[in-house]
């Protein structure tokens, strides 16, 4: 028998609308992770779906006139039409209405029920369709949905249901976190799950009365499975458990390497409900939960039923009509984007600006120029051929650190920093350029140096290929056939400096990314010069006073998605301190920092909540950046 297989899922999406570039995120970061493991030699699976059995998804069915089934068939279509334009690549596609999923949700219904884990009781409490969530009478106020991204009316419900023993399993799955560091990632999100835990799990009601739509509960056809409780079990139906598992022919995907998540469904369900049914029917855990943030437009979470959506292979279409390149190379630049944006811990922000900017500086430009000035000079210098000489130590040694730091962080799936590092190498091989300045050493007649020089470029454009397959494979493949390489990526195409054949001759130069046009009108010369910012003097200065501050407690203002409300210390004294920095930072990576706040003030209320100083931020890219000392310093210090 062959060995274990690098198993790989996504979320199975609600089918009540189309996808968009949230959904897209976690798929591309499925699809990256997929690539790069099969780049690493190993067997990989990769399974996306559709979650069908919602009753979200009868309302929306409802809502555009059509029967459930026609409607989910539809939208799944257009789910896998979508993957297939963003170049996804995945091996299987669960639906939840197939039959192979519906047998095994039966079946593990059955056998946590034959072993005492299911029993039935009266259930009494809310229920938030738009969520799919059930809700403790004491969490909702005023009929709406506590969780702040929906706050829909939720409704009450008094059913007769059936119950998994949840809370039976809460300090197992408590200690298999403790053990096991790297089960739930990033570390902030273990933390809230362990906190969640702690404040304890109530038994999970796992059925709704039957309306029509949805998995019959074996023996007790009054009922449906509760679409969570059903939806997890995806990830489990697609291996083919258990009639394709038995003793001598264990399954080689089970467990899941890596399930790729937005937070908003790790605690709840993921991370507690997911693991207890696992363990319930005696199987091993997942190796690791990947709970990312999410992507954001204008201060609010991108979704399906906010209709804030942009379309993804829309987005690469366009790109295409502006720019000018390919639609396969614009769905790269919308893959690089995503990927180099990847909200790991926190979220991240989605603007179209901040799209063409990173278009035009690392692809039009950084790479684009990387690539374009190795060939061309290879045709003007020598004669379009790779050259038969040693590469630049010095230069091979400090790119091999730029592709170690693109394996640590591939490995521990930070892919933001994964594509950072391959663009740190680009910023190298084009900053090699500038400084070894092939063109003089052409004019000296230096040619063993000149050699020398091409054939380091060449190759780096060979590994800068390498490490952009996963994200980026149609621009890697372009740019191998742009230096005359037609092997496809392995993992030993970053580890050598060697690869290139002498001799070969290089097409024409031809650039992938070409540059977009900003829109703004060029500065007229006669335009008048900026007013200068008046100057103040050292003692205007020293009337502001800044100190150093470390966040003891951190969370947000009620109703508010801006504000952040703190408290800190600052030397021996507690302050409170509100701050409109919610958008970038998640409070719970805030606890344990240290800032710099202007400590002389006056005290402030904003929204009820008094703030006694003012934190210091900058402007960055993507929202406000903390200012910090950049090593431990004591708290109260004065900053000047
Ligand atoms: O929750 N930013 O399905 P869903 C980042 N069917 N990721 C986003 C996002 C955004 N703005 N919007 C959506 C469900 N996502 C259930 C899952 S799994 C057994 C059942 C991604 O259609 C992210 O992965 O509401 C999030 O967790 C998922 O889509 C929710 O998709
Ligand atoms: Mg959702």
């Amino acid at each position: 028998m062959s060995g274990k297989r690098y198993y790989i899922t996504t979320p199975i999406y609600y089918v009540n609308a189309r996808p968009h570039i949230g959904t897209a995120l976690t798929t591309l970061a499925a699809d990256v992770t997929a690539r790069y493991k099969k780049m690493r030699g190993l067997d990989v699976t990769f399974l996306t779906g559709t979650d069908e059995n919602a009753p979200k998804v009868a309302e929306a069915a409802e809502k555009a006139g059509q029967a459930p089934q026609q409607f989910v068939d539809e939208v799944a279509q257009e789910f896998q039409t979508i993957w297939q334009g963003l170049g996804i690549r995945y091996d299987d596609f669960i639906r939840t209405t197939e039959e192979r999923h519906k047998r095994v949700v039966a079946e593990v219904f059955r056998r946590l029920q034959a072993k005492g884990d299911i029993y039935t009781d009266d259930y009494e409490g809310w229920y938030c369709v738009s969520c799919e969530t059930f809700w403790r009478a004491s969490e909702v106020e005023e009929g709406l949905c506590p969780n702040p991204e929906c706050r829909r009316a939720v409704s009450w419900v008094t059913e007769t249901n059936h119950f998994f023993r949840l809370s039976a399993y809460a300090d197992r799955i408590k200690d298999y976190i403790l053990a096991n560091p790297n089960f739930i990632r990033p570390e902030s999100r273990r933390n809230e799950v362990l906190r969640f835990i702690e404040s304890g799990l109530r038994d999970a009601c796992i059925t709704r009365a039957n309306s029509g739509w949805g998995v019959p509960v074996p023996g007790d056809e009054s009922k449906v499975v509760y679409v969570w409780f059903d939806a997890l079990i995806n990830y489990l139906s697609a291996t083919g458990w258990p009639d394709a598992w038995n003793e001598s022919n264990p399954s080689d995907l089970w467990p899941p390497d890596v399930q790729w998540m937005g937070k908003d469904i790790l605690v709840r369900f993921h991370a507690t409900l997911w693991p207890a049914m696992l363990m319930g029917l005696g199987l091993p855990l997942p190796q690791v939960l990947v709970g990312h943030g999410w992507m954001m437009i204008g201060g609010e979470k991108i979704s399906k039923s906010k209709g804030n959506t942009v379309e993804p292979v829309q987005l690469a279409r366009e790109l295409a009509d502006r720019a000018g390149c390919s639609q396969e190379l614009a769905v790269d630049a919308v893959r690089h984007y995503m990927a180099r944006e990847m909200p790991f811990a926190a979220d991240a922000l989605f603007t179209m600006e901040s799209f063409d900017t990173r278009y035009n500086t690392e692809l039009a430009n950084d790479l684009g120029n990387a690539v374009h000035r190795s060939v061309s000079m290879t045709h003007r210098y020598l004669d379009g051929q790779v050259p038969d000489a040693e590469t630049d130590p010095t230069f091979v040694e400090a790119a091999m650190e730029r592709v170690r730091e693109y394996e640590q962080a591939m490995d521990a799936f930070l892919l933001d920093k994964g594509v950072e590092a391959a663009f740190g190498l680009v910023s190298q091989l084009n900053r090699y350029i500038d400084e070894m300045a092939p063109w003089s050493l052409a004019k000296n007649g230096d040619i063993v140096a000149l050699r020398a020089v091409m054939r380091t470029m060449l190759e780096s454009c060979r590994v800068i290929a390498a490490l952009c397959e996963p994200v980026m494979p149609s621009a890697a493949a372009h740019i191998r056939s742009q230096i005359g390489h037609s092997n496809p990526a392995g993992w030993e195409e970053t580890q050598r400096f060697d690869l290139l054949k002498p001799g070969t001759k290089l097409p024409e130069p031809r650039p992938a990314f070409p540059r977009l046009q900003t829109k703004e009108p060029a500065p007229s010369p006669e335009a008048p010069p900026k007013p200068a910012i008046p100057e103040i003097s050292i003692d205007d200065f020293a009337k502001v006073e800044l100190r150093v501050a470390d966040i003891v407690t951190c969370e947000k203002v009620e109703g508010s998605d801006k504000l952040l409300k703190m408290t800190v210390r600052v030397g021996d004294e507690e302050r409170s301190l509100v701050a409109g920095i919610a958008e970038a930072y998640d409070p719970t990576d805030l606890v344990g920092k240290q800032i710099v706040i202007v400590a002389n003030l006056k005290p402030a209320k904003v929204r009820g909540v008094l703030s006694q100083g003012m934190l210091l931020a900058a402007d960055g890219e993507k929202g406000p950046v903390l200012l910090a000392p950049s090593a431990p310093t004591p708290s109260g210090a004065r900053v000047h």
